[in-house]
């Protein structure tokens, strides 16, 4: 099927040995229907040959600033206006490390970095230099840029040695680029409210009591409905992550109080709500103005009273938005989850159990199981939070036609 017809699509291939599978991901491109302009460092060129790939492509391959037999001036700025997306396969730790720091030595960078349509990157090297600090702080660089990293796979490398780092196969790429085009208009028209991180009661000025959140799983979910072309407001306690898509408005908040504030603002002009956030459940009656000192008391007693219950008060005047909130639990998980879910007004919970290692707070991977009033539950096994962002979308955005 032509599933990517008339969709413009830079194909950026660096110098690694997976280079000649770039080849057949190119024919699965052209395919499906895609153009196709490949751009390939002066390093590729060693793994697989401009020849080829300008004859499945149909054009001449860019390699060099000036065209070897006319001294043409290839244009990177006109290539990245012409591309939808970009998607860099094989991308190796040389070309990550450049695009992450902005190094324009070569047609592939120079094209990277004027290039206005998202960028994807599937990784391909041996297992120590993936694994290498450096490669992942370049990594995380290239996350907070707003490029998707399609991650390598385990399994034997060119080197012999057994481990992460293969590049991910092409039929996968594929399917990834393919779901980028079909989902990328899905929400378009539509606000979302999203909740995240935690919430710091202050005690006094260099005191608070906090959680344990990280606020990754919220801010996955942000990044996901923005790609998706929704309008997103992030209400996000402290955190230290950043967010890099234009469609999320990011509203900082530290308390619970201010971040049901800054989310009743936000729900009044809003379609669905997604509240992922570790809201503290309590805060000290009386935050005290200066340092509490150690020599004035022998022991400290702290009374607390209780926050207000966002989900709760967001619950009792929904109207026809859609509302999703979270469940921790650690014990009765499933009856908590669907009582907690009709006590708070909510149309779906997304249930995760700290009982298992790969779900919770701090970590990249979750494993959840999705509740909907109206009875349908699935379990999905643990995931990347940017995927169980995908799948939690998948479902709002099922309830959300269902509702029409
Ligand atoms: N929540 C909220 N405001 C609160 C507490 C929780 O909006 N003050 C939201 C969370 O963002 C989440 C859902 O309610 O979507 C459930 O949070 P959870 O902490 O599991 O529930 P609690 O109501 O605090 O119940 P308990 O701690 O007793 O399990």
């Amino acid at each position: 099927m032509q599933t990517l017809k008339g969709k413009h699509i830079v194909l950026g291939i660096s110098g690694g040995i997976a280079a000649y599978k770039s080849a057949y991901l190119l024919r699965l491109f052209i395919k499906a229907g895609a153009e196709v302009q490949v751009v390939i460092t002066p390093n590729g060129k060693e793994f697989i040959t401009p020849a080829t790939l300008s004859a499945l492509s149909g054009k001449p391959v860019v390699s060099e600033f000036f065209a070897a037999n006319t001294g043409e001036w290839h244009s990177h700025v006109d290539l990245g206006l012409w591309s939808d997306l970009m998607v860099i396969a094989p991308a190796t730790a040389s070309t990550i490390g450049k695009m992450a720091n902005g190094v324009a030595d070569n047609m592939l960078i120079t094209t990277y970095l004027s290039a206005k349509s998202p960028v994807m990157v599937a990784p391909a090297m041996d297992l120590d230099m993936w694994a290498h600090p450096s490669t992942q702080r370049n990594i995380r660089t290239l996350e907070q840029d707003g490029v998707e990293i399609i991650q390598p796979g385990s399994g034997e490398l060119a080197s012999h040695l057994t481990g992460k780092g293969r590049m991910e196969e092409p039929e996968e790429i594929l399917r990834r680029v393919e779901c980028f085009f079909s989902r990328r208009e899905s929400l378009r028209g539509k606000r979302i409210l999203v909740t995240a991180g935690p919430t710091y009661e202050d005690i006094d000025p260099v005191r608070f009591i906090g959680n344990y959140s990280s606020g990754k799983m919220g801010f996955a979910i942000a990044e996901e409905a923005a790609q998706r072309g929704a309008l997103v407001t992030l209400v996000t306690g402290p955190v230290s992550i950043e967010t890099s898509n234009p469609n999320i408005e990011r509203v900082d908040v530290r308390s619970a109080r201010q971040m049901m504030e800054a989310a009743e603002k936000a729900f009044e002009d809003c379609d669905a709500a997604i509240l992922s956030a570790a809201v503290a459940d309590y805060t000290p009656e009386f935050r005290h103005d200066t340092k509490l000192k150690r020599e004035n008391t022998d022991g400290l007693e702290l009374r607390l009273v209780k926050n207000p219950d966002i989900a709760a008060g967001l619950g009792e005047r929904k109207g026809d938005r859609i509302l999703v909130g979270f469940a921790l639990e650690t014990d009765h998980e499933h009856d908590n989850a669907i009582a907690k879910m009709r006590r708070k007004g909510l149309d779906m919970i997304v249930l995760n159990s700290l009982r298992n290692p790969l779900a919770g707070f701090n970590k990249d991977t979750n494993q959840v199981t999705v509740i909907r009033n109206d009875g349908k539950e699935t379990e999905y096994p643990a995931k990347e939070k940017k995927e169980v962002a995908v799948d939690i979308l998948d479902q709002l955005e099922d309830m959300m036609a269902s509702e029409r």
